[in-house]
């Protein structure tokens, strides 16, 4: 059996992305590494981003003997990919926030991207506005808050709702119709983000697509020849609560890890 499937995000958004890989391969090996001691990305500067995030990927590849790397998080994706590529040799998948497939199914040619602070300013995302939804209006939400409702959400902790309307105040008072969530954490909360939008808004994000670009990457014969459910791990760096280790071990991590990482 070939190694793990490294999933990377800052704290449980890397779960909306492990649930579509998991589901097509279940009997793959996964290993979740989440940055939860440097939470939230979206506020962090770029250098200091970078600079955390490859040591510890790369100390975790091989630590675990990973077979490819995930990095699930928008916000690190763009910055942190080329300098992993550089180091590994093993393929590294990234996430972009899905602006493109928005532009191809508005009706009103009006979009939103729902994602962290530095995701919403980076020129990255100006990029691909300007390459994939030129015709398109495009409104812009950057919330970190939003991630630590998500965070809170899987502590089991209360959400407060009217605090995710409030987030959401610009884009209601707007005619869009397709909104992305363009941060991993968001999908996690798509069912209170769909109650507090006050019209028909469809909500995007990049964890199928994810999922099959990973899927190119894997010899389905060795997929498909053994029953056994693969093993699933999960590493963080701050130590974690009750609350989201039970919800870690609903979507199937039993075997957790504290990983002491230099601030
Ligand atoms: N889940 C991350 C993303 O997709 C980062 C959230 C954060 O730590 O700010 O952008």
């Amino acid at each position: 059996m070939v190694g793990p499937i490294l999933i990377f995000d800052s704290g449980i958004g890397g779960l909306s992305v492990f649930e579509p890989i998991h589901s097509q391969l279940p009997h793959h090996d996964i290993y979740y590494l989440f940055d939860n001691a440097r939470l939230p990305y979206g506020d962090l500067n770029e250098q200091e981003l970078i600079r955390g995030c490859v040591e510890l990927i790369i100390k975790q590849v091989r630590q675990i003997n990973a077979s490819i790397v995930v990095v699930a998080c928008n916000s690190a994706s763009t910055l942190v990919l080329p300098e992993l590529r550089k180091q590994l040799t093993i393929p590294i998948v990234g996430v972009v926030p899905a602006i493109k497939p928005a532009a191809q199914i508005s009706k009103t040619r009006h979009i939103g991207l729902l994602a962290t602070p530095g995701t919403v300013a980076r020129q990255y995302t100006q990029d691909l506005i300007s390459s994939f939804a030129g015709g398109c209006n495009v409104t812009l939400v950057g919330s970190s808050e939003l991630v630590l409702i998500a965070e809170a959400k899987a502590k089991r902790q209360t959400v407060d709702h009217a605090k995710i309307a409030d987030i959401l105040t610009p884009i209601n008072s707007t005619d869009l119709d397709t909104l992305v969530l363009g941060c991993t954490h968001f999908p996690l909360l798509r069912q209170e983000i769909d109650e507090a939008l006050t019209h028909k808004v469809v909500l995007l994000d990049s964890g199928d697509a994810i999922a099959a670009r990973v899927m190119s990457f894997i010899d389905t014969n060795e997929n498909d020849s053994t029953d056994i459910q693969g093993t699933l791990k999960a590493g963080y760096t701050k130590e974690i609560d009750a609350g989201l280790k039970e919800t870690l071990a609903d979507y199937g991590f039993t075997q957790l890890e504290y990983i002491a990482v230099a601030n």
